[in-house]
C-alpha cells in the first residue's frame, strides 16, 4: 500500500517512518464498490460552491455513494477556527483540508471539497497530493457582479462598507483556474444543469 503522505519530505517528517497498513485504498474503494475522487469546487464568496456541493452530494448518496462534503464555512469551525483570511491563512486552510480531502480518498469517499481556493497555486499544490485522475477541480464561475447582488451572506456589503477586510473579489485576489476539469456557470445554467454536468464527468 502506499502511504497518503509519500510526496512529503522534510525534515520535520524524516525520522517518522510511515506505518504500512494491511488495508489498502483499491480494498476500501472495492468495499465500497465507487472510484473515489475529490471534486474540489472553487470560486467566489456566493458563486454557489456550497449549494452546488449539497446538491451533487445529494445525488451521489442517492446513487448509494459513500460521500464527504468538506465546506470552507463549515471546517472554519472546526479544524481551520485558528485561521483568518490573509494570504498565508487560506494557503494554510488550503493545505490542510488538500491533506483532509486526501486521506478521505484514501478511505475510500468521493469527497467534495467547496472552498474559495483563491489562488493557483494553493489549488496545484493539492492536485500535486492526488493519484493521476483522482483530483477534479470544477471551477464555478458566476461574475463578481452577480455574487454580489445575491450577497447571501451580507458580507459584500459589509466589506464594501470597508468592515471586512481582505474580502475575496473586492480588496484580495481571486485567481480564476487555467484548465479545470470542468467549469460550471451558475449566473446562466440552474443548479440541476450544473450537477448533471459535474456528474456526467464521473
Ligand atoms: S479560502 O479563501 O480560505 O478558501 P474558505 O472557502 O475557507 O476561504 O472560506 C470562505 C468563507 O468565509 C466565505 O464563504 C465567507 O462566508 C467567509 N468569509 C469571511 N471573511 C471572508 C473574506 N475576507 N473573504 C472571503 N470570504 C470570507
Amino acid at each position: 500500500m502506499s502511504s497518503p503522505y509519500e510526496q512529503r519530505d522534510n525534515e520535520s517528517v524524516a525520522e517518522v517512518v510511515w506505518h504500512k497498513g494491511g488495508v489498502s485504498k483499491a480494498d476500501r474503494a472495492a468495499l465500497k464498490s465507487q472510484r473515489p475522487c475529490c471534486l474540489w469546487l472553487t470560486g467566489l464568496s456566493g458563486s454557489g460552491k456550497s449549494t452546488l456541493a449539497n446538491a451533487l452530494e445529494v445525488a451521489l448518496a442517492a446513487e448509494g455513494r459513500h460521500t464527504y462534503l468538506l465546506d470552507g464555512d463549515n471546517v472554519r469551525h472546526g479544524l481551520n477556527k485558528d485561521l483568518g483570511m490573509s494570504d498565508e491563512d487560506r494557503t494554510e486552510n488550503i493545505r490542510r483540508v488538500g491533506e483532509l480531502s486526501k486521506l478521505m480518498v484514501d478511505a475510500g469517499l468521493i469527497v467534495i471539497s467547496a472552498f474559495i481556493s483563491p489562488f493557483r497555486s494553493d489549488r496545484e499544490a493539492a492536485r500535486a497530493l492526488f493519484e493521476p485522475g483522482e483530483f477534479i477541480e470544477v471551477y464555478v464561475s458566476a461574475p463578481l457582479e452577480t455574487c454580489e447582488q445575491r450577497d447571501p451572506k451580507g458580507l459584500y456589503q459589509k466589506a464594501r462598507q470597508g468592515l471586512i477586510k481582505d474580502f475575496t473579489g473586492i480588496d484580495s485576489p481571486y485567481e480564476a483556474p487555467d484548465a479545470p476539469e470542468i467549469t460550471v456557470n451558475t449566473a446562466t445554467d440552474d443548479l440541476d444543469a450544473c450537477v448533471r454536468k459535474v456528474l456526467a464527468l464521473l
